[in-house]
Parts: C-alpha cells; sequence; structure tokens
C-alpha cells in the first residue's frame, strides 16, 4: 500500500509573511475555507504572539474550519505558547508548532546563546506545549546548515520531550536535492525515534530548488511536506503546494505516496490566494501561470489538436484550469447569485452578500453578460473592505497646457470624516495625477511601491481592475478596486490601500 504523504499548507503563516499580503480576519478565513476544499491535511493559520490581530484571525479559522488540523507558530517562549493556545484551543484538531534554532550562526548571531542551551530551551518548549496538546511540532530552524549531531542531538531530545512531528526546515533554501535526501535518509537512520513520529521537510527558494528538496525528502522518507500556494512565502518563497503534488500525480511510480488533495481545486485556489494577497502569478508558473497550458507555436498547436498528450502532460481539467463559461445577467434574481456564489465557493453572510448583490446589478446595468470572474472580482473587493477613512467622491481628469505641453490634470474629490476636499493637480500620466492628489489631501507620506490594473475578463466593457502597494512610515500594504474606468479605480485603490493602513493601525 502506498504511503500517505500528508499536505501541511502554510500559506497563512509563511505565505502571509510577505511585505503587503496580510490579509484581514475575513479574507483569512475565505483563503482557510478554500485550503479546506483544496483538501490539506494541516492549515497553519498564522502566528498568534506576532499581533493581536493575527491572534483574533487564527481563533477564528480555529473554530470555523473543521476537516484539517490547525497549526499556529510559537517561538519556544512560554508567552508565545500561551498566546498560541488560546488561538487554536477550539479547533477540532489543534497542533502546537514551536521552533528554534539549530544552526550555530543562528543561536550564537541571532540569539547569544549557545548549543546546550538551546537545546534545552526546545525541550522545555515541548514540554510546556505538550501540557496544552497531545499534537506537537518542533522545527530546528536552519537545520541544514546546522551541525548534524548536533541536529540529531535535538531531534532525539524534543521526540523524547513529546513532539509528534519533527519538520526539518531549509530556512535560507541553501540545499541541493542529493545532500536534502541524504539528510532526511541520515536522520530517520540515526534517530531511531523518528519511526514513531511524523518527519517533516520545509523548503524554502532562494536556489528556485524547494520543490527540488521537498520531493528528494520525500523519496527519503519524509512524511510531511510544508508548502504555500504559487509558492508565496519569505524571500524567494516556500515550495509550492500546487508543483509537489502534481509531481506524485504525474509520476507516482518514483514515489509509491498518495496525497489527499482534490486536484480541481488548484487553479482556483491559486487565483484566490494571488488576489486576496495581491501577489501575482508570474504566467509562466508551472501548473498555476496564465500560460501553463498555452500552445502558442504552430506545430504545439497541431499536435494538441491530434492528441493533447503530444504537448500536455497534465490535463488542464484536472488542476481546474478551465474557464468558467458567462453566468448571469441583470434578469438573475438573488437566488441565482447566491447560487452561483456558492458554486464558486463563496458562502457570505447576509449582510456581505446584499452588498455584493447592489454591486453586481449596478455592474450587471453597465455590462451585459456577468462571468465568474466578474463575480469573484466583486466578491473578493467586497471582502477586502476596511472602515473607510478616505472614500472616494467623484473625479474630474482633463489636460492642461503648461508651457506648452498638454499635461494630465485630475480634480478629485474624496471624504474625511464627513467633509468633501477637493484638490486639483497635473501629473506625468493621469494615474500619476490622481495619486498626487490623493498624497496632498491626505498628507501622508505614502511611497508607491507596486502598481498594477488588469481587465477581469477580455471585452472593452470589461471590469478593470487595479491593485497597488504602498508604504506609509515603513508599513507595506495593498489596496485593492475595481471599476469600469481603470483611473477611478486606480484612485479606490490608492484610496483602499491608505484605509487598509489605518485599519491595521488604529
Ligand atoms: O523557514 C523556517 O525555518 C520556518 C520555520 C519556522 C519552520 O518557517
Ligand atoms: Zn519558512
Amino acid at each position: 500500500m502506498s504511503r500517505r504523504v500528508f499536505i501541511f499548507d502554510t500559506t497563512l503563516r509563511d505565505g502571509e509573511q510577505v511585505p503587503g499580503a496580510k490579509l484581514n480576519i475575513e479574507q483569512k478565513l475565505i483563503v482557510a475555507r478554500q485550503l479546506e476544499r483544496l483538501g490539506v491535511d494541516v492549515i497553519e493559520a498564522g502566528f498568534p504572539a506576532s499581533s493581536p490581530g493575527d491572534a483574533k484571525a487564527v481563533n477564528l479559522v480555529a473554530q470555523k474550519i473543521k476537516r484539517p488540523i490547525i497549526a499556529g507558530l510559537a517561538r519556544s517562549l512560554k508567552n508565545d505558547i500561551d498566546i498560541l493556545w488560546n488561538s487554536i484551543k477550539d479547533a477540532e484538531r489543534p497542533r502546537i508548532h514551536v521552533f528554534l534554532a539549530a544552526s550555530d550562526i543562528h543561536i550564537k548571531k541571532k540569539l547569544r546563546l549557545d548549543r546546550e542551551r538551546a537545546l534545552e530551551m526546545a525541550v522545555e518548549a515541548v514540554k510546556y506545549a505538550k501540557r496544552y496538546c497531545s499534537d506537537v511540532e518542533f522545527s530546528p530552524e536552519d537545520a541544514t546548515r546546522a551541525d548534524f549531531d548536533y541536529l540529531c542531538r535535538v531531534v532525539e531530545a524534543t521526540i523524547k520531550a513529546g513532539a509528534t512531528v519533527i519538520n526539518i526546515p531549509d530556512t535560507v533554501g541553501y540545499s541541493i536535492p542529493e545532500e536534502f535526501g541524504a539528510l532526511i535518509r541520515n536522520l530517520c537512520e540515526r534517530v531511531p525515534a523518528t519511526d514513531k513520529i511524523t518527519v517533516s521537510v520545509h523548503c524554502h527558494n532562494d536556489l528556485g530548488l524547494a520543490t527540488a528538496n521537498t520531493i528528494a525528502a520525500i523519496q527519503n522518507g519524509a512524511t510531511q511536506v510544508e508548502c504555500t500556494v504559487n509558492g508565496i512565502g519569505e524571500r524567494a518563497g516556500n515550495a509550492a503546494l500546487e508543483e509537489i503534488v502534481m509531481i506524485l500525480k504525474t509520476r507516482p511510480q518514483h514515489f509509491d505516496a498518495e496525497v489527499g488533495i482534490n486536484t480541481t481545486e488548484i487553479v482556483p485556489t491559486s487565483h484566490l490566494v494571488s488576489r486576496m494577497m495581491n501577489l501575482p502569478v508570474q504566467p509562466n508558473k508551472a501548473i498555476v501561470g496564465s500560460n501553463a497550458f498555452a500552445h502558442s507555436s504552430g506545430i504545439h498547436q497541431d499536435g494538441i489538436l491530434k492528441d493533447r498528450r503530444t504537448y500536455e502532460i497534465i490535463r488542464p481539467e484536472d488542476v481546474g484550469a478551465q474557464k468558467h463559461l458567462l453566468v448571469l445577467t441583470a434578469r438573475s434574481g438573488r437566488k441565482a447569485v447566491r447560487q452561483k456564489l456558492s458554486e464558486l465557493g463563496y458562502d457570505l453572510a447576509d449582510e456581505v452578500f446584499e452588498q455584493v448583490y447592489e454591486r453586481f446589478l449596478v455592474l450587471a446595468d453597465k455590462k451585459k453578460e456577468i462571468t465568474a470572474e466578474d463575480l469573484k472580482s466583486i466578491v473578493e473587493v467586497e471582502l477586502t473592505k476596511v472602515p473607510e477613512i478616505y472614500s472616494f467622491v467623484k473625479m474630474v481628469v482633463t489636460t492642461q497646457a503648461m508651457s506648452g505641453v498638454d499635461l494630465p490634470l485630475a480634480i478629485l474629490t474624496i471624504k474625511n470624516k464627513n467633509e468633501e476636499i477637493t484638490q486639483a493637480s497635473v501629473g506625468n500620466g493621469p494615474v500619476d495625477a490622481v495619486f498626487k492628489c490623493i498624497n496632498q489631501i491626505t498628507g501622508l507620506p505614502i511611497n508607491l511601491l507596486d502598481y498594477r490594473v488588469e481587465s477581469v475578463t477580455s471585452s472593452t466593457e470589461a471590469l478593470g481592475e487595479a491593485m497597488v502597494k504602498i508604504e506609509i512610515n515603513g508599513e507595506v500594504v495593498s489596496g485593492r478596486a475595481t471599476s469600469q474606468d481603470v483611473i477611478e479605480a486606480s484612485a479606490r485603490a490608492y484610496l483602499n490601500g491608505i484605509n487598509c493602513y489605518f485599519a491595521l493601525n488604529t
């Protein structure tokens, strides 16, 4: 019989550590629901001691998501573990995940400890966590750069202290597949107690090897893999869930391993995570990129028409990559819209649904056909809503001749605490002019880091979606908005980013 390899998803923890990718509490729950639908075994919902907001969000996930194990991360400190337990104790199957540095560079330079003290702290943390929860995972951080004998001692001692999962992180993405596979094999040989627990791996992608290292670990005995949707995560990211799963599914003869993933939910999950976290997926990304199943050369197209297997090793429908067809029109009632939303995986509270329905009607009046993509975009913008400190009122963009050159001139009105403020500004382009108006009205030190506009569907009357990443007083936040007018969508996205900043800081 095949071994079961458990998928531990850390999109909501390691993935959320990406600057500007922070989710609000409702968004976290929506992504967690989708991860449950995808069939992951463990959801690492966050790092509760990092902020009261995260503790609250992890607690909501723990209360609402029933099937997967709900894990949270804590440093090897009593206070972190207390906060974590408080957040996850309502879960049907909670897991405490504690970590502590194992490499000398981390132990000595970062923690200013010595190996023996670090070992003691790891053991104490596992024992302390065990008082709350039977399922305790321990990660010796930076394991791939640790002294191997010391790593074995740490693993042995933390298993003895009660750890049920030992996770070996390649924290800085330093390892290479042959070496990492051998590390897992040798560790299991040297520490026989690993037989009785789950051996996990957690690979980062600094050298582009996160997936390859994870696969090598599976071939050498790992039975849990930590990964994220679209491979998002610290720096170059983590091993990509979709890649690991589809490697195991496409080349099963090499692994004798099974996963519990519903692969048709892979692409919908990828889209949801990308939009919610404002992290675009590169077009050529394996499995989930927009070009992953696009055939452009004549020879390839000819082959595909004759037999898809000539150039396709995965059927797009197996990963849910087919586009949803036309869904609704202005005549669709509440029931039809609710039904479509539920097919798309959205189970909305009544008040959110009413707002979505209102926006649906406004758009359906302007646009004859509302597609699944339009509907998803409306819902996701609605869910990204934060209290509006500044709200869009109206805008005119024209041109103004200055020293013989026509420059775009924006006249923007926004509302702040019931007061409407109008500002005019010229810029290097219409969007620049609009952003300058907002900067002048708010007086905030805003640094624009990223700005993108995409059409949600492909027609001239399509909904335009604008996304911004801005930095205010050292904090990076994202904003998003849709409108049929892309300049208006840009202004609204910029204001949404500012409102997110206030939501996080008040
Ligand atoms: O990369 C890492 O080492 C981690 C641990 C906390 C598991 O994310
Ligand atoms: Zn990590």
